[in-house]
C-alpha cells in the first residue's frame, strides 16, 4: 500500500486548520500511519526543500516554515501520492480547484498550508527525514 508524507505548515496551524485538514484525508478513507508536531531546523528545512536551492524563493521557503511548529504525518491508500496532491490543489491557492485544501486555507504560494511528496521515490525519501522509526 502506498503512502505518502503530508506536512501541515505553520501557517494551517497557526490558523487552526489542522483538525480540518485531516478531516479532509479521513473522509477519502486514507489511513494516518504516523503524526507528530514539532518545529523545524533550519538544518532540516535544507535538507528537506535541497531540490530549491537555486531558486530566489530559498531563503524565504526555509525562513518561513522553520518559523512555527509543522505537522509532519504519514497517510497510507490506493495511489494516496497522486490523489493527495488532487485534494491539495496547486501551489498557489488563488489558482487551486474549488473544495481543495489550499484554495480554503492557504494564502499564497509561501503560506499555502501543507506540502505533500510529489513521488513515490521522494516520499519513502521523506517519511524516513520526519519519521526514521517507521
Ligand atoms: S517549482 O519552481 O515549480 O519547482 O516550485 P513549486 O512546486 O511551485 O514550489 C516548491 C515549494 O516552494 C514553495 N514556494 C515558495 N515558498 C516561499 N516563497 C515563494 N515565493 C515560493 N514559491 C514556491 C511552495 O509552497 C512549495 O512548497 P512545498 O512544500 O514543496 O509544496
Amino acid at each position: 500500500m502506498e503512502q505518502s508524507l503530508i506536512m501541515i505548515k505553520p501557517d494551517g496551524v497557526k490558523q487552526g486548520n489542522i483538525g480540518q485538514i485531516i478531516h479532509r484525508f479521513e473522509q477519502h478513507d486514507y489511513q494516518l500511519r504516523a503524526i507528530k508536531m514539532f518545529t523545524m531546523s533550519q538544518e532540516l528545512a535544507k535538507q528537506h526543500y535541497a531540490a530549491h536551492k537555486q531558486k530566489d524563493f530559498f531563503d524565504d521557503l526555509v525562513a518561513f516554515i522553520t518559523s512555527g511548529p509543522v505537522v509532519p504525518m504519514v497517510w497510507q491508500g490506493t495511489d494516496i501520492i497522486a490523489s493527495a496532491r488532487d485534494i491539495i490543489g496547486t501551489t498557489d491557492p488563488k489558482a487551486a480547484k474549488l473544495n481543495t485544501i489550499r484554495a480554503d486555507f492557504g494564502t499564497d504560494v509561501r503560506h499555502n498550508a501543507i506540502h505533500g511528496s510529489d513521488s513515490v521515490e521522494n516520499a519513502k525519501i521523506e517519511i524516513a527525514r520526519f519519521f526514521p522509526d517507521m
